[in-house]
């Protein structure tokens, strides 16, 4: 079996992904910031934390890797747009430069989380597919875009690069965010009677559970290189390709008490409808619905194990962390606060 680099191994999709993996027999290396905490990986044998910034990384760190899933990102729209010039370093240069030191370093395949929000707006009607023209709206979009242009053209007989464009996650994960569509309806409802709708509600969306997005991970690192190297994959399901009113309403029917819509924002302008075809064609299949992702969000919170704060909201989180820092480092004295 092989052992894996799994760049933000910490984040949403990683503490989910990287547990998934350690199951079906791989040792995992994580390498992350982890600001959203360090013990959100189970301990095991079988996963090796290492503490460091993607920016930073040398062929060190590549030692005895088969395989790289960088998932390491400023991750959502909000925080691409808040964190402009950092979306670009961190998104786009850092997983290029990532990418050439794993080919460097003798790693067999690489991975690439791009985002299907890279098609952007599409009229009605049209059911976008890999070999679409893209329309990358947001800066965390065209980032997304520019490390797929860039790192694509690394593929040859010796290292094979996947990109897969994933649709909106839903689902518990142990760094659990609640600022993704389905994760956010859940939580307002369940906790207010309220769901958060962004207008005008027409606009098309594809989702897929988290779960289901570890095993796409998975069924690339195992397929045959020839059938998937420099190939671009759109993760999902048909099942799973929604528009946001009906979406809603499917999630305030799961919800266990009364429950109503408030909308929110200016109508969304991203509006992308996606086909699966491609992926689903090499056998692979996401199989979970919404209701799936909606009642383990209940008994998670029913367990007391999910709690809103501003961790689970990722742009609040990293705008928290830039304020405390610059608080901590104009205060601290003597290596300390009131302890020196
Ligand atoms: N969640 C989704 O709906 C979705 C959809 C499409 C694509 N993606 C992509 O999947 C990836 C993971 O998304 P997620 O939802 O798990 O996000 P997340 O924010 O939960 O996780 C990102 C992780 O990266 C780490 N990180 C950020 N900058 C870093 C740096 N410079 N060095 C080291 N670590 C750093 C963070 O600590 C965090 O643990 C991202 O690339 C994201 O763009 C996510």
């Amino acid at each position: 079996m092989s052992t894996i680099l799994v760049t933000g191994g910490g984040g949403y999709i990683g503490t989910t992904l990287v547990p998934f993996l350690v199951t079906k027999g791989h040792s995992v290396r994580v390498i992350d910031r982890f600001f959203f905490g360090k013990n959100l990986l189970p301990d095991s044998d079988n996963i090796e934390l290492v503490q460091e910034d993607t920016r930073k990384l040398t062929l060190e760190h590549f030692d005895n890797i088969d395989a790289v899933i960088d998932l390491a990102a400023l991750s959502n729209d909000p925080s691409g747009e808040h964190f402009q010039e950092l979306t670009w370093d961190i998104n786009y240069k850092s997983r290029y430069a990532t990418a050439t030191m794993a080919k460097q370093a003798g790693v067999k395949r690489y991975i690439l989380p791009s985002s299907a929000s890279i098609y952007g707006f599409q009229e009605t009607g049209v059911i976008v597919n890999e070999t679409s023209p893209t329309n990358p709206l947001t800066t965390y979009a065209k980032a997304n875009e520019k490390a797929e242009h860039s790192i694509l053209p690394l593929s040859d007989e010796n290292f094979c690069v996947v990109i897969l464009r994933l649709s909106t996650v839903y689902g518990y994960s142990p760094r659990m965010r609640l600022d993704l569509a389905i994760n956010g309806m859940t939580y307002g409802a369940l906790s207010s009677g309220k769901l958060p709708l962004m207008r005008d509600g027409t606009q098309w969306r594809p989702m897929v559970h988290v779960l289901d997005v570890a095993e796409a991970m998975h069924f690339m690192m195992m397929a045959n290189a020839d059938t998937v190297n420099a190939k671009i994959f759109n993760v999902g399901s048909d099942n799973n390709n929604y528009q946001i009113l009906p979406l809603a309403e499917r999630v305030a029917q799961a919800i266990p008490r009364t429950v109503d819509i408030e909308w929110y924002g200016d109508p969304d302008h991203r509006s992308y409808r996606v086909s699966f075809a491609k992926i689903e064609a090499l056998g692979y299949r996401a199989t979970r619905i919404v209701e799936d992702g909606v009642k383990e969000i209940c008994d998670a919170n029913e367990a007391g194990i999910m709690i809103k704060n501003s961790k689970t909201n990722t742009l609040q989180h990293y705008q928290d962390l830039e304020y405390w820092y610059k608080v901590i480092k104009d205060l601290e004295l003597h290596g300390g606060m009131l302890r020196i």
